[in-house]
């Protein structure tokens, strides 16, 4: 009788509670993250479809994550964050929970918390933006805005173009446009089975996203019948499904992390040879920035997700089950694509391997990443002196020098920007290219550090090297002047240094300082994981004592 009491102040009537399960809707809505701020919107779509279906929907909030306002960075909160779903979805009584997602780290947090607290769920994305037009070309968020950045630090953009790319780069609601981390995590939900099919790409704007979202709210209450929880659909298969599709994509780096953080809620042991492996047998025929040319909206109108799906279907568990009952191979039985030049022939891939290339070596003995489909092909396999910077700040002071001592074939090494030395791990792995070298023309080096990249960047840039400097990695003791070998076609990342010096150096490391001595900052340092175990904390996976 409390209960219902308590709900009636919110206006309802008495009959409305009577028999009918309880949907929740998780929405990640926030003014402070505006690519997820029209999900108030989307929430009222699913209500709709709660309801219709004979189900009580009830609206609650969570901390939501920003890319473009959260400092040090989004990573350090998605944990917390997942957390705040897995216990807002336990604590209460809900039969079923719907998923409102949008901007990078809000989707990839949702399906930990989901997947942990394992009652009927189904996700239902925000959406990309619209593209921007600058000078008649269209823009892709993050990706064109660090090439105009580039231009504008050189002086060839003045101050009154730089503030028109402004106004137009982010001109409508809904997450990035291009295949950066927020595109790739909504489409791998959506190559998991947790979305409806076709969801993960209808445009912010679209009519067609609030028709999909009262759709899926029908949906969240014939999963309560079915029982169908997160455990049955996100199976080993599904992630590497999801996995494939990541490739097939040239989805975003950060999906590794994120990806093999959700499969370990669920048991799911993912490491480097899972995603090598299919990488190496998946062809890449996404065309879409950053590693080829079109937009997410282009991929929505050649067909989306279940198009690419539907190319592919050879290397998928096509009997995985999905959210509508159904499954993989069901689903996207129909799917055909519309555009061969957003969506390639197998015969015709924009790249005949994924996107990802997993490194391993004696610079990166628990693995390092590269997005080979966005890196330059002549700096594949390339041997250069190290030029190390200790942390990001020192790397800021010295990039715009004209005496930075640097030349085409220098590594550029930065260290301190890990899990733990971040901290959380920012997105500060596409270190800009310094200002002397863009001058004569050059727009490209190698790059390594333990940091993370923007889905939307591009480079060859090498990223989550492990384990990471702060605890001890090899990372820690390159010294500017030392030989580095990168070989992707090998997969191999090497210090060229004798292993005795090595070991010399390490004896003289010291830790640097821990960056928090309290609250969730401490918790973070103290639990989070390495990059290759999924940076979650140590006590949340399925496993914590192994
Ligand atoms: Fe939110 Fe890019 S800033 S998806």
């Amino acid at each position: 009788m409390a209960r219902r009491a308590w709900l009636r102040s919110e206006g309802f009537p008495s009959d409305v509670f009577d028999g009918k399960p309880v949907v929740g809707i998780c929405n990640s809505w926030s003014e402070l993250t505006n690519c997820n701020a029209h999900l108030r919107e989307v929430a009222a779509a699913v209500k709709r479809g709660v309801i219709a279906s004979g189900g009580i929907a009830l609206e609650f909030p969570t901390i939501s994550l920003g890319e473009m306002f959260m400092q040090p960075t989004t990573m350090l909160f998605r944990n917390l964050m997942a957390m705040d779903v897995e216990e807002s979805i336990r604590a209460n009584p809900l039969d079923a929970v719907v998923l409102l997602c949008g901007c990078d780290k809000t989707t990839p947090a949702q399906l930990m918390g989901a997947a942990s607290a394992n009652i009927p769920a189904i996700m239902v994305p925000g959406g990309p933006m619209l593209a921007g037009t600058f000078r008649g070309a269209r823009l892709g968020s993050g990706t064109d805005g660090r090439k105009l950045f580039d231009l504008y630090r050189t002086g060839r953009l003045n101050d009154e173009e730089w503030s028109e790319v402004e106004s137009c780069i982010a001109r409508t609601s809904g997450h990035c446009t291009v295949m950066g981390t927020a595109s790739t995590m909504t489409s791998l939900a959506e190559a998991l089975g947790m979305t409806l099919p076709g969801c993960a790409n209808i445009p912010a704007p679209d009519s067609r996203r609030l028709a999909i979202a009262e759709l899926s709210g029908r949906a969240a209450v014939e999963l309560i019948e079915a029982e169908l929880t997160p455990s049955l659909i996100m199976t080993r298969e599904a992630f590497e499904n999801a996995i494939t599709m990541l490739m097939a994509l040239g989805g975003s780096t950060n999906a590794v992390i994120h990806l093999t953080a959700i499969a370990g809620r669920l048991g799911v042991r993912l490491d480097a040879r899972d995603f090598d492996h299919i990488s190496r047998r998946t062809p890449c025929l996404a065309n879409v920035k950053p590693s080829g040319e079109y937009l997410m909206e282009d991929l929505f109108h050649a067909g989306g997700v279940p198009a690419v799906m539907h190319r592919i279907a050879d290397l998928l568990h096509r009997e995985c089950l999905t959210v509508n009952g159904r499954t993989v191979g069901e689903n996207v039985a129909s799917a055909r694509v519309q555009d061969d030049a957003v969506i390639r022939p197998r015969e015709d891939p924009l790249f005949a391997e994924g996107g990802i290339a997993m490194l391993h070596g004696s610079l990166a003995p628990d693995g390092a990443v590269i997005k080979q489909t966005a890196a330059s092909p002549h700096l594949m396999q390339h041997r250069g002196r190290a030029h190390v910077f200790e942390n990001r700040e020192e790397m800021n002071a010295w990039i715009d020098r004209d005496d930075l001592p640097v030349d085409r074939n220098t590594i550029l090494v930065m260290r301190n920007c890990g899990p733990k030395g971040g901290p959380g791990m920012p997105e500060w792995g596409h270190i800009p290219m310094p200002r002397k070298l863009l001058k004569e023309g050059l727009n490209d080096m190698v790059r390594i550090s333990d940091a993370r990249m923007s889905g939307t960047s591009f480079g060859t840039v090498v990223l989550h090297v492990a384990p990471e400097s702060a605890v001890g990695g090899p990372l820690a003791i390159v010294q500017t002047g030392d030989e580095i070998i990168l070989d992707v076609a090998s997969r191999k990342l090497d210090l060229s240094v004798p292993e005795a010096e090595v070991a010399r150096r390490l004896r003289v490391f010291v830790r640097p300082k821990p960056h928090y001595h309290r609250g969730y900052g401490r918790l973070f340092l103290d639990h989070v994981t390495q990059a290759n175990a999924g940076c979650d904390f140590d006590f949340l996976d399925a496993f914590p004592d192994q």
